[in-house]
């Protein structure tokens, strides 16, 4: 399998603030330490798996702001190769307005400005990159026919496909059929299935709500379940990837954090289960700090966190 890790989706500027509680409709709700991070799940899922020693390059679109060469250099700055995020001159950078709750849950809306004009036209400027990938990590911040074409170029290169139905929509059969790995939360695998958006569902739904996608054509489910762990549902498998209980601070981002750590360890050849395991931990170390891409862990912390479940024999590499 070749090591290049490439990363095709957003890039959004994080204005977050911690509030008592989330506003009910036509309610206004005083909060405090605003705060502003480099986020969007493309980005964090480039960073994060450079952090983690990955070979990384991000795909995607910035506007015409001054912030967009922040969102740049802060990818850089953990070795992430920048040189195919465009610039959309005409567009503002991507941005998202995220309120974190006292139990460090989140509620995110998102603008997606430059992330909105990445077409398949301009994602065409990166075919080598991509054909250069040995797993390719991609979201739906961007337009989903970027998606699907970055999918085709990818299956072509023989690269793993590793789709986060985030935020969830309706996709395709035709495109479900050429993804490796799906990897919704308990609420997108809700929306993906037409049911009403629940966290906790619990082990047995979410194994039934996988197959909904599994005979859909999607290959593997990956249901990231929070404090719950994570699962995994194939056609003739399920396998149950345990978590250690943090205390959290702020959950934005762990999903993203799961996915890179996913690939880094898939590419380095490890197992599916010791990718899961350190997939599972790195969500854990991310939630213990705020922020998207500041809350993004070291290998070292992801393997002690490893330790600390009782996988230690499962970690270096
Ligand atoms: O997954 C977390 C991310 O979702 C945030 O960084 C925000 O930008 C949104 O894209």
């Amino acid at each position: 399998m070749k090591q290049k890790i490439v990363v095709v989706g957003s890039l959004h500027i994080d204005f977050v603030i911690n509030v008592p509680h989330f506003p009910s409709p036509g309610e206004t709700v005083v909060g405090s330490n605003f705060q502003v991070f480099p986020g969007g799940k493309g980005a964090n899922q480039a960073y994060a798996a450079a952090k983690l020693g990955g070979s990384v390059s991000m795909v995607g679109q910035v506007g015409g702001d001054a912030q967009a060469d922040w969102l740049k250099k802060n990818l850089a700055s953990v070795g992430v190769d920048v040189s195919a995020v465009r610039r959309d001159p005409k567009n503002p950078s991507g941005t998202a307005g995220i309120s974190i709750d006292p139990s460090g849950q989140n509620q995110i809306l998102i603008m997606p400005g430059a992330n909105g004009t990445f077409g398949p036209a301009q994602l065409k400027e990166s075919k080598e990159i991509l054909e250069s990938a040995g797993i390719v990590l991609l979201q739906l911040e961007i337009p989903l026919e970027t998606v699907e074409a970055a999918v085709h170029l990818a299956n072509k290169a023989g690269a793993v496909v590793m789709l986060d139905p985030a935020p969830a929509r309706d996709l395709p059969d035709s495109l479900l059929h050429l993804v490796d790995y799906l990897t919704p939360n308990e609420n997108e695998l809700a929306a993906l299935t037409g049911a009403p958006p629940s966290a906790g569902i619990g082990r047995e739904h979410a194994v039934q709500r996988a197959r909904i996608l599994i005979e859909r054509g999607a290959n593997k489910v990956i249901v990231k379940m929070g404090p719950h762990g994570a699962l995994l549902v194939t056609k003739d498998q399920e396998h149950f990837w345990p978590v250690v209980s943090v205390e959290v601070v702020d959950t934005t981002a762990a999903g993203d954090a799961f996915n890179a750590a996913f690939a880094v360890a898939l590419v380095a050849g490890k197992s599916e289960m010791q990718a899961g395991q350190f997939a599972t931990a790195a969500g854990a170390c991310s939630v213990t700090r705020q922020g998207a891409q500041p809350s993004m862990p070291t290998r070292n912390e992801v393997e002690l966190m490893m330790k600390v479940s009782g996988h230690s024999a499962q970690s270096g590499f």
